[in-house]
């Protein structure tokens, strides 16, 4: 087959859906493999099971750069081509991008985000769904372009809303959809740009 694409996975937090990925490309005859797990935050647990994986994992905190966030960019960029990274995956990166970094991974930076987008972009999606009485929610892989959760949507997944759907539980429900959506959709990238 042909070769794999060298993926990077940042992330913040917990990296559910970065361990996500990083089963699927597990599968010798899956198009992509992560090559890095990088994280703003040093503390992420994501960093801990993805070294559990035998990935090589980068901490760049964002805190000592303070207001020089392209100096922060620069960092995370320069580590990803370290890797010979081709496409980069934003999974739970709760960070704001700036034209450079985007610029630079322009058409090969990919987002999941917990909203049939282009409904309820930004943070506490799945409280608002709720707030709103939607009947239907879910997620999105869309391509990153400067605008905040407004780039080119390349699959999503739909969930139902039940009546008594709590935050945790519609969120739950909706996780499970991320994980199974958002390698689906790399391999399609990985793939097309093959
Ligand atoms: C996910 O809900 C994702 O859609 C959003 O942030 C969350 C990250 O969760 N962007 P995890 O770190 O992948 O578990």
């Amino acid at each position: 087959m042909a070769a794999k694409r060298r993926v990077a996975v940042l992330i913040s937090g917990r990296g559910s859906n970065m361990v996500a990925l990083a089963e699927a490309a597990a599968d010798p005859d899956y198009p992509a493999e992560i090559v890095l797990v990088l994280s703003n935050r040093p503390e992420a647990p994501g960093l801990a099971a993805a070294a559990a994986r035998g990935i090589p994992t980068r901490a760049i905190d964002h805190r000592p750069y303070s207001a020089d966030r392209a100096a922060h960019e620069a960092a995370v960029d320069a580590a990803l081509r370290a890797h010979g990274v081709e496409i980069v995956c934003l999974a739970g990166y709760l960070r704001l991008l700036s034209p450079f970094l985007v610029g630079r991974w322009s058409g090969r930076m990919l987002n999941i985000h917990p909203s049939l987008l282009p409904a309820y972009k930004g943070l506490h999606t799945h409280e608002r769904v709720l707030a709103a009485g939607e009947t239907r929610h879910g997620c999105s892989v869309h391509l990153v372009t400067e605008d905040l959760d407004s780039g080119p949507i390349l699959a999503q997944a739909e969930v139902p809303v039940l009546p008594d759907d709590t935050p945790e539980s519609l969120s739950a429900r909706v996780l499970a959809a991320e994980h199974a959506l958002y390698p689906r959709a790399l391999a399609a990238l990985a793939q097309a740009i093959g």
